[in-house]
């Protein structure tokens, strides 16, 4: 549970930590997965932490990761889609937005049953620019339809960067601010745009300005296809994607963890040096206090965790005391 204090972020009223979910990290209903119950005595848990359900479509999508009939629960253990390097501290993922679709979600009830506000992900995956607007306004009319049930406020996190789609991510960013606004009209709540590493800050910046937007969120993964080989070989020790033999070319799956610490942090510096001002969302490769101070340094206004749950498991709770303390005014300890 989060406390208010002088380091709450606030986005139109709703108090949330200054600490978020990166969407995926807690699965859809905030309850993580199987290893944060073995793994929560030695620091794996979220206390603190604004929940972000994993991203949902209006429909169920099979994606790459098998789920069980309860729609939340993998069937592999160690999920073959994902793959880690725990010694260079990366990860490559082509999840492909695996999930039983928002209908079923919303029966399960577990969001309205959220004690305290939160985001909900949500995307759509559709073929062309219109379809998709008309899915997200969908998923909007469904919450906006089951919002007296919800016990706290939350806001939307509208997903414009999943890189294992079928899409190239930056492909969809001449439809934000038309989405955001058929959302808002349709319900009015704070809106977040996840945005990919890819995005040009001059985009981000239009975006920003659009007063249906509530707060950014950089970044999600890195696609693989985007990255040099510079960064796969000295991260991955290949150039072709660990993924792709499995998974084929739509597969290759998008970097999370350390190689996304520094494009964080610069792409933040260069977006507050030309004048966004909106709330920011930062993450990539937060693996310690250290690393998610220089992304509050950088400008952000809360930062984001993902990859460490697997990537250091131990630094979860640290990093997010750590980092309420330092957005407090408190020193490190
Ligand atoms: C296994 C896995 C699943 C993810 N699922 C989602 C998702 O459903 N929606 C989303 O917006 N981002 C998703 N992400 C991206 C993360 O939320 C985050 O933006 C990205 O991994 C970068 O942060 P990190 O380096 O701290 O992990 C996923 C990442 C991983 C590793």
């Amino acid at each position: 549970m989060h406390t208010l204090g002088s380091e709450t972020l606030y986005l139109e009223g709703i108090p949330f930590s200054p600490v978020i979910d990166a969407s995926g990290v807690r699965n859809f209903h905030g309850k993580g997965w199987w290893y944060h119950h073995l793994l929560k005595p030695f620091g794996l848990n979220f206390n603190g932490s604004t929940f972000v359900s994993k991203t949902t479509t209006l429909n169920a999508r099979a994606g790459n990761m098998p789920l069980k009939p309860d729609g939340v629960t993998p069937c592999e253990w160690m999920p073959k889609c994902i793959h880690v390097n725990r010694r260079t501290g990366a990860a490559i993922n082509a999840v492909g937005l695996s999930g039983p679709g928002m209908e079923f979600l919303l029966e399960q009830g577990f969001w309205q049953r959220w004690p305290e506000p939160f985001m909900i992900s949500i995307m759509s995956v559709a073929d062309t620019p219109s379809q998709r607007l008309t899915e997200i306004v969908a998923m909007t009319r469904m919450l906006r339809d089951k919002k007296p049930e919800f016990k706290a406020p939350f806001g939307v996190q509208i997903n414009f960067s999943c890189p294992n789609t079928g899409h190239d991510p930056t492909e969809f960013t001449d439809e934000v601010v038309p989405v955001l606004r058929a959302a808002k009209d349709e319900f009015d709540v704070p809106y977040i745009v996840k945005l990919s590493p890819g995005t040009p800050v001059t985009i981000a910046r239009t975006i920003a300005v659009e007063p249906a937007c509530a707060a950014l969120c950089v970044f999600n993964t890195l696609p693989w296809n985007a990255a040099s080989d510079e960064l796969r070989m000295s991260y991955f020790g290949t150039t072709t994607s660990p993924l792709e033999h499995r998974f084929g070319p739509k597969g290759r799956g998008g970097i999370s963890g350390t190689p996304l610490h520094a494009m964080v942090t610069s792409w933040i510096k260069e977006a507050r040096a030309t004048g966004i001002r909106k709330p920011i969302i930062g993450g990539g490769g937060i693996t310690s206090p250290r690393t998610a101070k220089e992304v509050l340094d950088a400008g952000a206004d809360a930062i984001s965790l993902g990859s460490i749950a697997f990537l250091a498991p131990t630094m979860v709770a640290t990093t997010i005391d750590e980092s309420i303390r330092y957005k407090r005014g408190l020193a490190y300890r």
